[in-house]
């Protein structure tokens, strides 16, 4: 387990992904490690506006030159996104992580691993694609949007998919880009066609997950996917972010996930 900090982090850079989504890396005062699929919990302005801090989950940590900095990639949706897309190089913002669990990044019997993103769901899955990338792990990486301008990061996923000589299929909901239609439509083609995959990992909009844990099911496939519960603490006190499990049981998503096991999740999630 990796000890969770309150950080004093600083902007280092800023770049815009698309028109709704933007890159930005936090450096760290001191080294940091951390897993795909964990988050932090990012203050997004200074003093109390937003209060809560914003969950965002880890899309890389790189350290050059002795400085460590945590890279994020997120969406422009309220308050909170929007302070931090105009940022400046240098601001200092408090970053607490890295919290929650992470992807099964081990490589199975069953071929290699299917990893699923869904528009703003990439960053977790560009981080296990990097870190798979350096472990000689096999994966192809599926990548979906609603348009071909909202495709984030296609050449940095490209090389990683291709450094561990696996494919990247990119699906629009438009057909501007890549196959046309929704990215579970695309792994399902290719499950049809007999492609087989040791365990798909996944992060996006909640139907997507739910299409995924659905496919899983049907093709016989272990699934884990990384949900976004809105939270409001990110560390197991407000219960803000619970998520019913299949035995019923009732747990923080902050503190259990935000990576499930498909079938440990109740049956609204494969409906
Ligand atoms: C574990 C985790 C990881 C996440 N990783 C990322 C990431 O890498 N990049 C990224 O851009 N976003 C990510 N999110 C979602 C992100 O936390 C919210 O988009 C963010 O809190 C919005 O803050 P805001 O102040 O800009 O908007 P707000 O004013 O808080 O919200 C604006 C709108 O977005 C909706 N919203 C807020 N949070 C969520 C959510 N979790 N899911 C769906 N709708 C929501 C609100 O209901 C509202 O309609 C993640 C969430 C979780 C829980
Ligand atoms: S966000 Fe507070 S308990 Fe999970």
């Amino acid at each position: 387990m990796i000890a969770r900090r309150d950080l004093a982090v600083r902007v280092a850079a800023r770049t815009d992904l698309s028109p709704t989504c933007f890159r930005i890396a936090l450096a760290t005062p001191e080294p940091l490690t951390a897993t795909p699929g964990q988050f932090g919990m990012v203050a997004c302005g200074d003093g109390f506006d937003p209060l809560l801090r914003r969950a965002f989950s880890i899309a890389g940590v790189a350290r050059r030159a002795g400085i460590t900095s945590v890279e994020l990639m997120v969406k422009e949706v309220g308050r909170g996104s929007a302070l931090l897309r105009r940022a400046c190089v240098g601001t200092e913002l408090r970053l607490l992580g890295p919290l929650g669990n992470g992807f099964t990044l081990s490589p199975g019997d069953g071929g290699p691993l299917a990893l699923v993103a869904g528009g703003i769901g990439l960053p977790p899955l560009l981080f296990a694609a990097e870190v798979l990338a350096g472990q000689g792990v096999a994966f192809d990486l599926y990548l979906g949007a609603a348009t071909a301008s909202e495709l984030l990061d296609v050449e940095r996923c490209r090389a990683a998919t291709e450094a561990a000589g696996g494919k990247l299929v990119c699906a629009t909901d438009d057909g501007s880009a890549g196959e046309a239609g929704v990215i579970t439509g695309a792994l399902e083609r290719r499950l049809t066609a007999g492609r087989r995959y040791a365990r798909a990992l996944a992060c996006g909009p909640d139907p997507m997950l739910r299409a995924l844990a659905r496919l899983a099911r049907a093709h016989g496939l272990d699934a884990e996917l990384s949900l976004e519960e809105p939270m409001g603490c990110g560390v197991g006190v407000c219960l803000g972010c619970v998520v019913e499990l299949a035995d019923g049981r009732m747990v923080p998503s902050c503190k259990e996930g935000p990576v499930f096991p498909a079938a440990r999740l109740a049956a609204r999630w494969s409906q």
